[in-house]
């Protein structure tokens, strides 16, 4: 199960996954871009896959998600959370949290917590950005106060890599791993004209490269992989101090846990 399997990563992982012979689920925001990259694994695997719309602006919305995926599927085998976005405005959701940290953290964060007896492994999108990260569990929303766009996706990835060791702690039962995938040229930031034209005119990643630590995590043998672990390129690396603190995830997910409503 993919989510932000409409575009980028997220498709580029789907497609290998469904090319390979596995059973996918694409969950996406966009209806029409959803459809389309269900059309695209559907070409490349001979396989149409199941498609689950969310947007993670809206807790509601991941609520009825993970309702609508637990009538569907008894087992998860890999949960990859891989939706993610910069938002370049502060914007506050309806559930009233600043829109990355809800989208990018809190969202999947719930989403696990709701599937979790189903899930075998799970995957985390997570980045390098983590660096600018500067969380705060007692007051999710500080970056509203004065928004810097990159310090406000820099706290939710950092937030990810955090998440991804807790949840090792809490659910050894589960795999869990969260990787960066480099710099890859997506649809990310592309309402920002200067992102977008680095895009274009950049030698990123194309998404295929992007996906490759996400498939190596997913199709590796857990024993030989760091339960928790944040990898780049296929190796375990140490993310920075504020994204490796054990005390600051266990501050982190009870936080969340109180901000999404249900127990830590
Ligand atoms: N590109 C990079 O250089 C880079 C580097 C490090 C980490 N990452 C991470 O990689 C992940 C995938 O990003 P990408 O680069 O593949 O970008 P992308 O092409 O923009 O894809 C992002 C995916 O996330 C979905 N998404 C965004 N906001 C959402 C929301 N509110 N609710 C539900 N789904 C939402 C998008 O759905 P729609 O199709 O509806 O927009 C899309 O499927 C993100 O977590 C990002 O932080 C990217």
């Amino acid at each position: 199960m993919v989510t932000g399997a409409s575009s980028g990563i997220g498709l580029a992982a789907a497609v290998d996954l469904a090319r390979r012979g596995d059973q996918v689920v694409l969950v996406g925001r966009d209806p029409a871009r959803l459809q389309a990259a269900g059309d695209r694994v559907r070409d490349a695997s001979g396989e149409t896959p199941e498609l689950f719309r969310a947007d993670f602006a809206v807790l509601d919305d991941v609520r009825r998600l993970a309702e609508k995926l637990r009538a569907a599927y008894d087992r998860i085998d890999v949960l990859v959370n891989n939706a993610g976005a910069i938002v370049l405005q502060p914007v506050t959701t309806v559930d009233g949290f600043e829109l990355s940290i809800q989208a990018n953290h809190l969202a999947p964060f719930l989403l696990s917590n709701l599937l979790r007896d189903r899930v075998g492994r799970m995957v985390v999108t997570a980045s390098g950005a983590h660096r600018s990260g500067a969380l705060d569990p007692n007051d999710l929303n500080l970056p509203l106060r004065r928004y810097r766009a990159f310090t406000a996706y820099g706290t939710s990835k950092q937030a990810n890599i955090l998440f991804t060791a807790e949840a090792a702690r809490r659910w050894p039962e589960i795999h869990s791993h969260c990787f960066h995938p480099g710099v890859v040229r997506t649809r990310f930031g592309n309402e920002s004209r200067l992102v977008a034209a680095g895009m274009r005119l950049l030698p990123f990643r194309s998404p295929e490269k992007g996906a490759e630590t996400l498939l190596w995590l997913v199709n590796s043998d857990p024993a030989r992989l760091r339960n928790g672990g944040y990898y780049y390129n296929r190796r375990l690396r140490r993310p920075l101090r504020k994204a490796a603190d054990p005390q600051l995830a266990a501050r982190l997910w009870t936080a969340s846990a109180k901000a999404v409503g249900i127990d830590a």
